[in-house]
């Protein structure tokens, strides 16, 4: 088994001379926790999704939480999301004490089945979390006929659209999460925005206790800081070329792809896709006994770190059954190193790499 000294890891955050002088100047200030960096970090936030507000917190889990509460959803209640996520939105209704309702993805997309989250909807039903997966916008048009609250959960999508809405800004609250990883990084960090000045104003009650006129039990300390703050706003900055970045490396790939038995991301008509991940379905693993896993090892071998984009669905963790696309997503769905920071070299050895496994 040959091993190679250096990985081209899976993600790699897009740190630049005026992050640096951004944060530099937060710590030289005297003031690093939530101050003047956090508000125009909101502000800029807000004016990038057109949006009346945000109000930033210490992680997208956190934001999915205080968006639940603030929709004063609680025990007794449902919220519907994809079985094919990570576990944050499950992880978020557990805490505020309501039931998740998973349901099935559409294979084609990785995102939420809208029949199958009408099929879902009871009397408890309060909201529809609608994480857009892997840079593709869900089929907001129809989630929305559905007539329940949507949050969007643009953790993995920014800046695209579907049927020329700019996603984040359809349903009644969306969270973005700023983690290493993103396609904005703070390093870690959240944020809830939003049209309306009450729910904003409750998610800002509940970030933080000080000052508060009474003891609200389900307030904490979610604060983010102004050094987190100072990294999103000067990536934000970015954001654009970032894009750009990635839908060449994206097309880079296709052409590559073009005669290996690999599904590349669908664009359904109508959405444009933002490329926060590439991701492959290879059918053919599912014969294999050893299937995915042994592919990923060869690419590691090669000096590629390939990795699933979803770790486990979540029907999964919790034994539920009836599911088939979010488990046909498990076996076969491979996600490629894609950032905007992935040098020319590295882009061509991940290319020469993915013709020879997949031959
Ligand atoms: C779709 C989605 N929602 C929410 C989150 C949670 O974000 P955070 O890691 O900032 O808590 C993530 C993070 O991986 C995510 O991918």
């Amino acid at each position: 088994m040959t091993t190679v000294a250096t990985i081209i890891p899976h993600s790699r955050p897009a740190i630049d001379q005026e992050d640096l002088r951004a944060t530099a100047e937060v710590l030289c200030s005297g003031q690093i926790s939530q101050g003047p960096w956090v508000k125009r970090f909101e502000g800029g936030m807000a004016g990038f999704f057109s949006l009346q507000g945000g109000v930033a917190v210490s992680s997208g889990t956190a934001a999915l939480e205080l968006a639940l509460r603030a929709l004063r959803i609680g025990a007794g209640d449902e919220v519907i999301m994809p079985s094919y996520v990570c576990p944050a939105p499950w992880l978020a209704t557990q805490r505020v004490g309501a039931e998740a309702r998973l349901v099935d993805i559409d294979l084609n997309t990785f995102n939420i089945d809208p029949l199958a989250a009408c099929q879902a909807v009871t009397n408890k039903t309060r909201a529809i979390i609608v994480p857009h997966l892997f840079g593709l916008p869900a089929d907001l048009t129809a989630l929305e006929r559905i007539g329940i609250p949507l949050i969007e959960d643009c953790a993995q999508t920014l800046g695209v659209s579907e049927q020329g809405r700019p996603v984040g800004t359809v349903g009644r609250l969306t969270v973005c999460s700023f983690y290493a990883t993103k396609l904005l990084c703070a390093g870690e960090g959240g944020m809830v925005l939003s049209n309306e000045g009450a729910l904003l104003e409750r998610v800002r009650l509940l970030r933080e206790y000080d000052g508060a006129a009474t003891l609200d039990p389900s307030s904490f300390n979610l604060k983010l800081t102004d050094l987190h703050a100072a990294l999103g706003l000067s990536q934000l900055a970015r954001l654009a070329a970032f894009h750009e970045r990635r839908r060449f490396l994206a097309a880079a790939y296709r052409t590559t792809l073009s005669s290996k038995a690999a599904v590349c991301p669908s664009v359904p008509p109508g959405r444009t896709h933002g490329y926060y991940r590439f991701v492959i379905r290879l059918p053919h693993v599912q014969t294999d006994p050893e299937g995915l896993m042994s592919l990923i090892s060869r690419l590691e071998q090669q000096g590629i770190h390939c990795r699933k984009p979803v770790f486990r669905p979540l029907h999964r963790y919790l034994d539920q059954s009836g599911f088939p696309n979010s488990d046909e997503a498990d076996r076969t769905a491979l996600s490629i190193p894609l950032y905007p920071d992935l040098t020319d070299d590295e882009v061509r050895q991940i290319q020469q790499s993915l013709v020879q496994v997949l031959s």
